[in-house]
């Protein structure tokens, strides 16, 4: 674990962890725990280096506001330029609140209700990208009553194998995610036809977690084929959507972005004439996030040892989920003994384990960090055993703000209504 230096946003200093200048103990002494931390220098600079990678293809950057919904992180990507992908009418509101512009929203996901493609067609999106024959057929409809047009690009699985986690692949045939290349072409006419839906093109995402280019490069290349087939059949493609997924190596604190180089070119030899769009997510916002967690209880079970902390699945489910594993840091100096053991939630379940076989010195009361967890983790936060969720607090240029307030026991039983 390398020590880094300011510009990363995570830094360690004289044995103490730093966000954007603020110590991490500070923030868990005065705040509470367990809270969540973005480093908006983190967060930003993230941003600015997928926009420095793509020199040469220049896409236009929609952000996977499922990744991190908080609205002051999006208001940092919109002050920058950003567009944004979607999966249902709340991000839509979240992106708009944050300020972005209705046209650089783009609609992902496979069962937009009849109610969330009217309030997309309101709002003025940039496109829908489309999953089926039936989902077209609804946009078409819901348009032609508000005698609107939507704009439209189907969505292609390529059967490209993301090699991935086995949740985390989108792109292989006979998943759930978009239409084959043959029904794509077929529909693109179809769109290409119909006086309530403008055909833009075509877009794609093999998955997530991806840490290899070679894949990108044959999406690039299989992605390209389809748009000279549809131009072949007369079809005019304006515009090409990669989709998101670039991988993370999650064992590093500030972690590097991943070879990129050749797909950017590659990117700009196929589709010089389209307008570009690629949809990350994971990788700008995984190292801006630290979970700051405190030690409730220290057990031995048989010989090992059993941290028990004050974070668990509910506010981080990545572990439990998809085997993730996470750096998972002392945040002072310990006079306790080093120790092998887990590193586990109060939550009832045997998954609630955050990290595995550790070697830590800790002791009650002490905290903990759980770095390179601000990609898919408050957005998955959940009130299981009813648990609140954490608070989030953003740090920048030496301070820091609350940003999300901790949720409270009245906050979680508001929707029963038998008290
Ligand atoms: N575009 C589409 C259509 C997507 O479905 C996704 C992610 C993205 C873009 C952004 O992918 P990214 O750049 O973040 O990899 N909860 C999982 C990840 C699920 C990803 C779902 N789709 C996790 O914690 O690893």
């Amino acid at each position: 674990m390398n020590n880094a230096n300011n510009s990363n946003g995570f830094y360690q200093q004289q044995e103490q962890w730093y966000a954007d200048g603020v110590a991490l103990t500070d923030i868990a002494r005065q705040y509470g725990t367990p809270c969540y931390v973005y480093s908006q220098t983190a967060f930003v600079s993230a941003y600015q280096r997928l926009k420095t990678t793509f020199c040469h293809s220049c896409p236009q950057l929609c952000y996977a506001v499922k990744a991190n919904d908080n609205i002051a992180l999006l208001r940092l990507l919109a002050e920058q330029g950003a567009g944004f992908d979607i999966v249902s009418a709340g991000e839509l509101q979240r992106v708009l609140l944050a300020g972005a512009e209705a046209a650089n929203v783009v609609f992902s996901g496979v069962g937009k209700s009849s109610k969330e493609i009217d309030t997309a067609l309101n709002a003025g999106i940039g496109c829908f990208n489309v999953e089926s024959e039936e989902e077209l057929a609804r946009i078409e409809q819901r348009a032609a009553a508000s005698d609107r047009t939507a704009p439209i690009a189907l969505r292609l699985t390529l059967d490209i194998d993301g090699v991935t986690h086995r949740h985390l692949t989108t792109g292989l045939v006979g998943g759930k995610f978009g239409v084959s290349a043959a029904d794509g072409q077929r529909l693109a006419r179809v769109a290409a036809h119909s006086s309530h839906l403008q055909f833009l093109g075509f877009s794609c995402h093999v998955g997530s977690q991806i840490v290899d280019e070679q894949i990108y490069l044959r999406l690039a290349r299989a992605m390209a084929e389809q748009v000279t087939l549809a131009e072949e059949n007369g079809i005019a493609v304006q515009r090409v959507d990669m989709g998101g997924g670039f991988g993370v190596d999650y064992q590093q604190i500030n972690p590097p972005l991943m070879p990129l180089a050749e797909y950017d070119r590659a990117l700009a030899a196929h589709f010089s004439e389209q307008h570009l769009i690629i949809e990350p997510g994971r990788y700008i916002a995984a190292a801006a996030g630290v979970l700051l967690t405190t030690v409730e209880y220290v057990k031995t079970s048989a010989d090992k040892t059993i941290w028990v902390v004050d974070a668990g699945m509910h506010t981080l489910l990545r572990p439990a989920l998809y085997d993730a594993v996470h750096p998972t840091l002392p945040l002072q100096n310990s006079s306790a003994a080093t120790q092998t053991g887990d590193v586990v939630g109060p939550i009832c379940e045997s998954a609630d384990i955050l990290a595995r076989d550790l070697q830590l010195a800790l002791t009650a009361g002490e905290y903990v960090g759980i770095f390179n967890a601000g990609a898919y983790g408050m957005v998955m936060a959940n009130n299981y055993n009813t648990q609140p969720r954490p608070g989030i607090v953003l740090t920048a240029n030496g301070k820091w703000q609350q940003i999300r307030r901790r949720e409270t026991l009245a906050d979680m039983l508001m929707f029963e209504t038998d008290v």
